[in-house]
Protein backbone atom coordinates (compact mmCIF):
# COMPACT_ATOMS: atom_id res chain seq x y z
CA UNK A 1 0.00 0.00 0.00
CA UNK A 2 1.10 3.57 -0.76
CA UNK A 3 2.87 5.59 2.27
CA UNK A 4 -0.47 7.96 3.14
CA UNK A 5 -2.92 7.12 -0.03
CA UNK A 6 -5.32 9.96 -1.21
CA UNK A 7 -8.26 9.17 -2.83
CA UNK A 8 -10.08 11.48 -4.78
CA UNK A 9 -13.98 11.48 -5.72
CA UNK A 10 -14.61 14.08 -8.12
CA UNK A 11 -18.28 15.16 -8.05
CA UNK A 12 -19.97 15.63 -4.63
CA UNK A 13 -23.61 14.64 -5.49
CA UNK A 14 -25.51 11.57 -3.83
CA UNK A 15 -23.25 9.39 -6.10
CA UNK A 16 -20.36 10.74 -5.19
CA UNK A 17 -21.24 11.44 -1.37
CA UNK A 18 -22.59 7.68 -1.34
CA UNK A 19 -18.77 6.27 -2.56
CA UNK A 20 -17.15 8.66 0.28
CA UNK A 21 -19.18 7.45 3.14
CA UNK A 22 -18.84 3.77 2.28
CA UNK A 23 -14.90 4.40 1.90
CA UNK A 24 -15.16 5.96 5.50
CA UNK A 25 -17.26 2.78 7.31
CA UNK A 26 -15.03 0.85 5.13
CA UNK A 27 -11.53 2.23 6.51
CA UNK A 28 -10.10 2.03 3.37
CA UNK A 29 -6.59 3.07 4.21
CA UNK A 30 -6.43 6.45 2.91
CA UNK A 31 -7.06 10.46 3.09
CA UNK A 32 -10.05 11.10 0.92
CA UNK A 33 -10.67 14.77 -0.59
CA UNK A 34 -13.49 15.70 -3.30
CA UNK A 35 -14.10 18.22 -5.91
CA UNK A 36 -17.15 19.70 -7.42
CA UNK A 37 -17.74 22.75 -9.08
CA UNK A 38 -20.78 23.90 -6.81
CA UNK A 39 -18.91 25.25 -3.85
CA UNK A 40 -22.16 25.04 -1.38
CA UNK A 41 -23.25 21.60 -2.53
CA UNK A 42 -19.22 20.40 -1.66
CA UNK A 43 -18.20 22.40 1.69
CA UNK A 44 -21.96 20.90 2.73
CA UNK A 45 -20.81 17.52 1.80
CA UNK A 46 -17.60 17.50 3.42
CA UNK A 47 -18.98 18.93 6.98
CA UNK A 48 -22.01 16.32 6.87
CA UNK A 49 -19.17 13.32 6.43
CA UNK A 50 -17.11 14.67 8.81
CA UNK A 51 -19.63 14.17 11.66
CA UNK A 52 -19.09 10.25 10.23
CA UNK A 53 -15.58 10.61 11.27
CA UNK A 54 -15.82 9.30 14.71
CA UNK A 55 -16.54 6.01 13.22
CA UNK A 56 -13.46 5.97 10.76
CA UNK A 57 -10.02 7.15 10.72
CA UNK A 58 -10.45 8.36 7.41
CA UNK A 59 -10.42 12.13 7.16
CA UNK A 60 -12.53 13.66 4.27
CA UNK A 61 -11.91 17.60 3.03
CA UNK A 62 -12.65 19.36 -0.12
CA UNK A 63 -10.05 19.60 -2.99
CA UNK A 64 -9.03 20.89 -6.18
CA UNK A 65 -8.80 18.88 -10.00
CA UNK A 66 -5.21 19.72 -9.71
CA UNK A 67 -4.71 18.32 -6.25
CA UNK A 68 -6.94 15.01 -7.36
CA UNK A 69 -4.68 14.51 -9.75
CA UNK A 70 -1.81 13.62 -7.30
CA UNK A 71 -4.10 10.95 -5.51
CA UNK A 72 -3.63 7.13 -5.28
CA UNK A 73 -7.07 6.76 -6.92
CA UNK A 74 -9.16 9.12 -8.65
CA UNK A 75 -12.83 8.37 -9.03
CA UNK A 76 -15.22 10.25 -11.23
CA UNK A 77 -18.69 10.92 -10.64
CA UNK A 78 -19.56 13.54 -11.95
CA UNK A 79 -21.52 13.59 -15.46
CA UNK A 80 -24.51 13.35 -17.43
CA UNK A 81 -27.72 11.64 -15.53
CA UNK A 82 -30.08 9.29 -16.19
CA UNK A 83 -32.93 11.38 -16.90
CA UNK A 84 -35.49 9.35 -15.75
CA UNK A 85 -36.19 5.17 -15.28
CA UNK A 86 -37.35 4.96 -18.84
CA UNK A 87 -34.27 6.32 -20.28
CA UNK A 88 -31.68 3.49 -20.79
CA UNK A 89 -28.16 4.28 -19.44
CA UNK A 90 -26.13 2.78 -21.80
CA UNK A 91 -28.38 4.65 -24.78
CA UNK A 92 -27.85 7.64 -23.04
CA UNK A 93 -25.43 9.06 -25.82
CA UNK A 94 -26.97 7.08 -28.98
CA UNK A 95 -31.16 8.15 -28.31
CA UNK A 96 -30.25 11.68 -27.43
CA UNK A 97 -28.98 14.76 -29.23
CA UNK A 98 -25.44 14.53 -30.32
CA UNK A 99 -24.81 17.76 -27.77
CA UNK A 100 -25.03 15.24 -25.27
CA UNK A 101 -22.32 13.29 -26.59
CA UNK A 102 -19.83 16.48 -27.07
CA UNK A 103 -20.98 17.71 -23.12
CA UNK A 104 -20.18 14.12 -21.86
CA UNK A 105 -16.58 14.83 -23.43
CA UNK A 106 -16.83 18.27 -22.57
CA UNK A 107 -16.87 18.29 -19.18
CA UNK A 108 -14.69 14.57 -18.42
CA UNK A 109 -11.88 16.99 -20.54
CA UNK A 110 -12.21 19.67 -18.25
CA UNK A 111 -12.10 17.49 -15.24
CA UNK A 112 -9.46 15.83 -16.37
CA UNK A 113 -7.51 18.38 -18.35
CA UNK A 114 -7.74 20.38 -14.76
CA UNK A 115 -5.48 17.42 -13.43
CA UNK A 116 -3.01 17.66 -15.56
CA UNK A 117 -0.25 15.84 -14.86
CA UNK A 118 -1.95 13.71 -13.70
CA UNK A 119 0.58 10.87 -11.56
CA UNK A 120 1.87 8.09 -13.31
CA UNK A 121 0.65 5.40 -11.13
CA UNK A 122 -2.88 6.88 -10.78
CA UNK A 123 -5.90 4.90 -10.80
CA UNK A 124 -8.71 6.66 -12.79
CA UNK A 125 -11.66 4.96 -12.06
CA UNK A 126 -15.09 6.24 -13.92
CA UNK A 127 -18.86 5.36 -12.38
CA UNK A 128 -20.92 8.25 -14.58
CA UNK A 129 -22.69 6.69 -17.10
CA UNK A 130 -22.40 5.73 -19.65
CA UNK A 131 -19.71 3.98 -18.21
CA UNK A 132 -18.14 1.81 -20.29
CA UNK A 133 -18.09 4.76 -23.03
CA UNK A 134 -16.87 7.11 -20.61
CA UNK A 135 -13.85 4.97 -19.59
CA UNK A 136 -12.93 5.03 -23.01
CA UNK A 137 -12.74 8.97 -23.26
CA UNK A 138 -11.23 9.23 -20.30
CA UNK A 139 -8.38 6.65 -21.47
CA UNK A 140 -7.90 9.37 -24.29
CA UNK A 141 -8.18 12.18 -22.26
CA UNK A 142 -5.60 11.38 -19.33
CA UNK A 143 -3.07 9.62 -21.09
CA UNK A 144 -2.56 6.90 -18.53
CA UNK A 145 -1.88 3.45 -19.52
CA UNK A 146 -5.65 1.02 -20.31
CA UNK A 147 -4.48 -0.82 -17.66
CA UNK A 148 -4.61 2.50 -14.91
CA UNK A 149 -8.43 3.14 -16.65
CA UNK A 150 -11.45 1.15 -15.30
CA UNK A 151 -15.23 1.75 -15.26
CA UNK A 152 -16.73 0.13 -12.16
CA UNK A 153 -18.76 -1.24 -15.03
CA UNK A 154 -21.14 -4.54 -14.08
CA UNK A 155 -19.44 -5.31 -10.57
CA UNK A 156 -22.75 -3.91 -8.80
CA UNK A 157 -24.65 -5.49 -11.24
CA UNK A 158 -23.05 -8.94 -10.11
CA UNK A 159 -23.63 -8.04 -6.91
CA UNK A 160 -27.41 -7.15 -7.38
CA UNK A 161 -27.54 -10.67 -9.54
CA UNK A 162 -25.41 -12.93 -6.07
CA UNK A 163 -27.82 -11.43 -3.70
CA UNK A 164 -31.11 -12.70 -5.65
CA UNK A 165 -29.03 -15.92 -5.87
CA UNK A 166 -27.73 -15.97 -2.40
CA UNK A 167 -31.02 -15.89 -1.38
CA UNK A 168 -32.41 -18.74 -3.58
CA UNK A 169 -30.02 -21.05 -2.36
CA UNK A 170 -30.01 -20.26 1.18
CA UNK A 171 -26.55 -19.32 0.68
CA UNK A 172 -23.66 -16.68 1.57
CA UNK A 173 -22.99 -14.16 -1.48
CA UNK A 174 -19.43 -15.29 -0.71
CA UNK A 175 -19.98 -18.91 -1.88
CA UNK A 176 -21.27 -17.71 -5.34
CA UNK A 177 -18.66 -17.43 -8.13
CA UNK A 178 -21.26 -15.70 -11.61
CA UNK A 179 -20.57 -12.73 -13.48
CA UNK A 180 -22.90 -10.05 -15.52
CA UNK A 181 -20.62 -9.44 -18.05
CA UNK A 182 -21.19 -6.57 -21.10
CA UNK A 183 -22.12 -3.48 -21.20
CA UNK A 184 -22.90 -1.75 -17.77
CA UNK A 185 -26.90 -0.92 -19.46
CA UNK A 186 -29.31 -2.89 -21.09
CA UNK A 187 -26.95 -5.56 -23.39
CA UNK A 188 -25.28 -6.96 -19.85
CA UNK A 189 -25.24 -10.28 -19.28
CA UNK A 190 -25.05 -13.46 -16.90
CA UNK A 191 -22.56 -15.90 -17.81
CA UNK A 192 -24.82 -18.68 -16.08
CA UNK A 193 -22.66 -21.45 -18.09
CA UNK A 194 -19.46 -20.71 -15.64
CA UNK A 195 -21.12 -19.75 -12.74
CA UNK A 196 -20.77 -22.15 -9.75
CA UNK A 197 -21.53 -22.60 -6.19
CA UNK A 198 -18.29 -23.41 -4.14
CA UNK A 199 -17.42 -26.09 -6.92
CA UNK A 200 -20.33 -27.03 -8.26
CA UNK A 201 -21.73 -25.95 -11.54
CA UNK A 202 -24.58 -23.16 -10.49
CA UNK A 203 -26.87 -24.18 -12.88
CA UNK A 204 -26.67 -27.84 -11.09
CA UNK A 205 -27.45 -27.31 -7.99
CA UNK A 206 -30.58 -28.83 -6.81
CA UNK A 207 -31.98 -25.42 -5.54
CA UNK A 208 -31.88 -24.05 -8.76
CA UNK A 209 -33.99 -26.68 -10.76
CA UNK A 210 -37.00 -24.91 -12.46
CA UNK A 211 -35.74 -21.32 -11.94
CA UNK A 212 -36.61 -18.86 -14.62
CA UNK A 213 -32.86 -17.97 -14.87
CA UNK A 214 -33.78 -15.25 -17.57
CA UNK A 215 -36.89 -13.12 -15.25
CA UNK A 216 -33.54 -13.35 -12.95
CA UNK A 217 -31.05 -11.69 -15.39
CA UNK A 218 -34.37 -9.13 -16.23
CA UNK A 219 -34.54 -8.34 -12.25
CA UNK A 220 -30.95 -7.88 -12.06
CA UNK A 221 -30.60 -5.45 -15.50
CA UNK A 222 -34.24 -3.62 -14.02
CA UNK A 223 -33.06 -3.00 -10.48
CA UNK A 224 -30.90 0.74 -11.33
CA UNK A 225 -34.82 1.56 -12.89
CA UNK A 226 -36.93 -0.12 -9.93
CA UNK A 227 -34.55 2.27 -7.66
CA UNK A 228 -34.57 5.87 -9.90
CA UNK A 229 -38.50 4.90 -10.96
CA UNK A 230 -38.73 5.51 -6.95
CA UNK A 231 -36.68 8.15 -5.70
CA UNK A 232 -34.85 9.59 -8.52
CA UNK A 233 -31.62 7.71 -8.77
CA UNK A 234 -29.36 4.73 -7.10
CA UNK A 235 -26.38 5.42 -5.26
CA UNK A 236 -26.10 3.21 -2.28
CA UNK A 237 -25.08 -0.07 -3.84
CA UNK A 238 -22.87 1.84 -6.34
CA UNK A 239 -20.77 3.56 -3.42
CA UNK A 240 -20.31 -0.16 -1.89
CA UNK A 241 -18.78 -1.28 -5.21
CA UNK A 242 -16.21 1.64 -5.55
CA UNK A 243 -15.27 1.26 -1.74
CA UNK A 244 -14.82 -1.91 -1.98
CA UNK A 245 -12.77 -0.95 -5.20
CA UNK A 246 -10.67 1.23 -3.49
CA UNK A 247 -10.08 -1.41 -0.90
CA UNK A 248 -9.07 -4.08 -3.61
CA UNK A 249 -6.60 -1.52 -5.15
CA UNK A 250 -5.03 0.00 -2.59
CA UNK A 251 -3.94 -3.11 -0.47
CA UNK A 252 -3.28 -4.94 -3.62
CA UNK A 253 -5.54 -7.56 -3.37
CA UNK A 254 -5.92 -8.75 -6.72
CA UNK A 255 -9.11 -9.86 -6.23
CA UNK A 256 -11.63 -10.62 -9.42
CA UNK A 257 -14.14 -8.06 -9.99
CA UNK A 258 -16.31 -7.77 -13.42
CA UNK A 259 -15.20 -4.20 -14.26
CA UNK A 260 -14.94 -2.23 -17.27
CA UNK A 261 -11.76 -2.55 -18.55
CA UNK A 262 -10.36 -2.29 -22.03
CA UNK A 263 -10.42 -5.44 -24.33
CA UNK A 264 -7.59 -5.13 -27.06
CA UNK A 265 -9.42 -7.37 -29.14
CA UNK A 266 -12.67 -5.60 -29.32
CA UNK A 267 -10.73 -2.10 -28.61
CA UNK A 268 -13.28 -0.81 -26.13
CA UNK A 269 -13.87 -0.80 -22.92
CA UNK A 270 -16.36 -3.71 -21.40
CA UNK A 271 -17.15 -5.99 -18.21
CA UNK A 272 -15.38 -8.80 -17.89
CA UNK A 273 -13.96 -10.18 -14.94
CA UNK A 274 -10.23 -8.80 -14.31
CA UNK A 275 -7.59 -9.35 -11.37
CA UNK A 276 -7.65 -5.70 -9.79
CA UNK A 277 -4.47 -4.42 -7.58
CA UNK A 278 -2.34 -1.69 -7.34
CA UNK A 279 -1.64 -1.51 -11.19
CA UNK A 280 -5.28 -0.99 -11.53
CA UNK A 281 -6.30 -3.91 -14.32
CA UNK A 282 -3.60 -6.54 -12.98
CA UNK A 283 -4.70 -9.32 -15.68
CA UNK A 284 -8.04 -10.10 -17.48
CA UNK A 285 -9.35 -14.03 -17.14
CA UNK A 286 -10.58 -15.69 -20.04
CA UNK A 287 -13.94 -15.44 -20.41
CA UNK A 288 -15.44 -18.86 -20.86
CA UNK A 289 -18.91 -18.48 -22.73
CA UNK A 290 -20.88 -20.28 -24.42
CA UNK A 291 -22.59 -19.64 -28.10
CA UNK A 292 -25.49 -17.58 -26.69
CA UNK A 293 -23.48 -15.90 -24.09
CA UNK A 294 -20.91 -14.99 -26.83
CA UNK A 295 -23.34 -13.37 -28.85
CA UNK A 296 -24.49 -10.99 -26.18
CA UNK A 297 -21.22 -10.31 -25.76
CA UNK A 298 -20.85 -9.07 -29.29
CA UNK A 299 -24.13 -7.49 -28.95
CA UNK A 300 -22.97 -5.42 -26.46
CA UNK A 301 -19.70 -4.90 -27.42
CA UNK A 302 -21.17 -3.32 -30.96
CA UNK A 303 -23.35 -1.30 -28.78
CA UNK A 304 -20.59 0.25 -27.01
CA UNK A 305 -18.11 0.33 -29.84
CA UNK A 306 -20.55 2.47 -32.01
CA UNK A 307 -21.07 5.17 -29.33
CA UNK A 308 -17.30 5.19 -28.85
CA UNK A 309 -16.80 5.88 -32.44
CA UNK A 310 -19.65 8.82 -32.62
CA UNK A 311 -17.53 10.29 -29.36
CA UNK A 312 -14.27 9.98 -30.84
CA UNK A 313 -15.06 12.05 -34.66
C1 LIG B 1 -26.91 1.70 -11.25
O1 LIG B 1 -26.82 0.65 -11.90
C2 LIG B 1 -27.69 3.72 -12.41
O2 LIG B 1 -25.62 2.79 -12.92
C3 LIG B 1 -26.51 2.99 -11.88
O3 LIG B 1 -27.37 1.72 -10.10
Amino acid sequence: MPNRAKIAIIGAGAVGAACAYACMLRRVPAELIMVDVVESTLEGQVLDLSDANFLTPMQVSKGTNKEAGQCNVIIITAGVKQRDANEPRSELIMTHDMQLIERNYKVLKSIIDGMQPIRKDAILMLVSNPVDVLAFLAHKISGLPHSQVIGSGTFLDSMRLRGILAHQLGMSENALHCYVMGEHGDRQFVGWSSASVGCVRLCDHPAMRGVDLDAIEQQVMRKAYDIIERKGATCFGIGACVASLCDTILNDLRDVRPISCWSEEHQCYVSRPAVVGLDGVHAILDLVLNEKEQERLNKAVQSIQASCQTCDK
